[in-house]
């Protein structure tokens, strides 16, 4: 049976059977057949994609190897611990921790945003204002190479740089650089901006970009040729088949996360368990299947084609970002898919929460919450000075608080006929994240596989891209 830690995260959509402006039960009963079909295409997609042969005109491109990538991985650790991928990983993101007190991640859509959520779901809110030792000789975390902001990157250059120039971790810096394609502008040309600075940035010990700079890459391509040239020590791979957006439990997420401290076995661990569960739970249990008819059946039903992931904890914001790339990279094809909106609260009631409340009712909101805090709960506390009448809730704590809130703002919703779901995380961790992260990548691709568009592959944004090196050139 699985101990307290391992708890899976839970779905609730009790709050989307509405009688005018929801669904029934029974609709998503209906639906099951439709389920159970779309379950079957993913799970034939990554036998199609595993046996390595041709993939059919219609299902190109196919990047289902993300599916068990997980298993995977954890499987070839504990087989080969060092010589595995994994074993690779920590071995040098511990080194790197030794070595250096402030990493950048280059890397922008997929190549970061994975990243970042990791980092801000698993790390002190303020790490990298904690002193070294505060952090356990963990490095600081920075990213860029995720847009072209002259002064954005000029800043973190200068941070970079200021320090004097003596040897030593504490004024030592490294650079994760992660392109799939290796060809991407944005983080190339950050690329070529961040090395100028590093190499020019001299050491006593003589530790040069060759050990400082780890790029994370695709088989062929730009910035696999140029790590063959500048000869980088380590250089990790992102594998044939699994896309940028679907690839954060590769080196892409690993890395970084493992150069933080975390538990990086514990982030598998978790996805594999909801591989577990997408694969055996019945329609009536499994919370894959259950979010995508709830997404899918408010939208077919009512037209309600904006996906409202309402997070309940700072920390997840960046998750929920995450998760809008995944959605809208994935799903916006042949004028269909839903648009995702990440918002935080209670801080985005005050901002939003008049339109969820009372505006166009096309909107779902999956509330994700985090069941247990990390910390003791902050009281409010007595006070002689009484003028804000806070002293009659002077024993309720931040959690009672925002319990209040959550359930507060639930029943508001209901009695307006808003359609809203839960999203339970036991608490959150490694494992959680973890569950998350292939939770969201399972409910995506099944989607697409119900409504008939392939989750993979993102022709649209080429376009962008052509017309901006044509006028680079001077070519329009
Ligand atoms: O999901 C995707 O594939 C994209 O968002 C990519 O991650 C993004 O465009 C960056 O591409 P690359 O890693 O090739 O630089």
């Amino acid at each position: 049976m699985a101990g307290q830690k391992d708890r899976l995260v839970s779905y609730d959509p009790e709050g989307v059977f509405l009688p005018d402006h929801g669904i029934d039960p029974e609709d998503i009963s209906a639906l099951h057949s439709q389920l159970e079909a779309a379950r079957s295409e993913v799970l034939r997609d990554q036998e199609l994609w595993e046996q390595q042969g041709d993939i059919p005109e219609q299902k190109q491109p196919l990047d289902a190897g993300f599916f068990r990538l997980p298993e995977r991985t954890l499987d070839a650790y504990r087989e080969q611990r060092d010589q595995s991928e994994l074993g690779r990983i920590l071995r040098t993101a511990g080194s790197l921790r030794e070595i250096v007190d402030r990493v950048v991640v280059l890397g922008i859509g997929g190549s970061y945003m994975g990243t970042r959520a990791i980092f801000e779901a698993c790390c002190h809110p303020y790490h990298n204002e904690l002193s070294r030792s505060e952090r356990g000789s963990c490095p600081r975390l920075y990213f860029e190479g995720n847009n072209v902001d002259n002064d954005a990157t000029q800043g973190l250059l200068d941070l970079l740089t200021a320090k004097e120039k003596t040897s030593g971790p504490e004024n030592r810096w490294a650079m994760v650089v992660v392109s799939k394609s290796g060809g991407t502008l944005e983080t190339a040309v950050a690329f070529r901006q961040f090395l100028r600075t590093l190499q020019n940035s001299s050491d006593a010990e003589n530790l040069g970009p060759e050990r400082l700079v780890i790029p994370i890459t695709g088989a062929e391509g730009k910035l696999r040729d140029l790590s063959r040239a500048l000869e980088f020590q380590e250089v990790f791979d992102i594998p044939d088949g699994v896309g940028g957006r679907f690839s954060v439990l590769t080196a892409v997420g690993l890395l970084p996360a493992a150069i933080l401290g975390l538990d990086v076995v514990r982030l598998l661990e978790g996805a594999r368990a909801m591989n577990e569960h997408f694969v055996a739970a019945s329609p009536e249990e499994n919370v894959v299947l259950r979010y995508v008819a709830v997404s899918h059946l408010l939208e077919t039903k009512h037209g309600m084609n904006q996906r409202v992931l309402s997070c309940w904890s700072k920390a997840l914001e960046a998750f929920g970002l995450w998760y809008d790339q995944l959605l809208a990279e994935s799903l916006g094809k042949q004028e269909q898919g839903a648009t995702p909106l990440t918002t935080v609260n209670t801080r985005d009631l005050h901002s939003r929460g008049q339109q969820h409340q009372q505006g166009r009712r096309d909107k779902v909101i999956t509330n994700l919450i985090v069941d247990e805090v990390r910390c003791d709960p902050i009281p409010i506390g007595t006070s002689q000075h009484n003028q804000d009448g806070l002293n009659g809730l002077a024993e309720k704590g931040l959690p009672d608080i925002m319990d209040a809130a959550i359930r507060g703002t639930n029943r508001a919703y209901l009695e307006d006929q808003r359609p809203t779901a839960d999203l339970h995380l036991p608490r959150l961790n490694e494992h959680t994240l973890g569950q998350m992260f292939q939770m969201m990548m399972l409910a995506t691709v099944m989607e697409g596989r119900l409504i008939g568009i392939n989750p993979y592959g993102q022709p649209g944004v080429e376009a962008y891209k052509k017309h901006m090196q044509a006028i680079l050139r001077g070519e329009e």
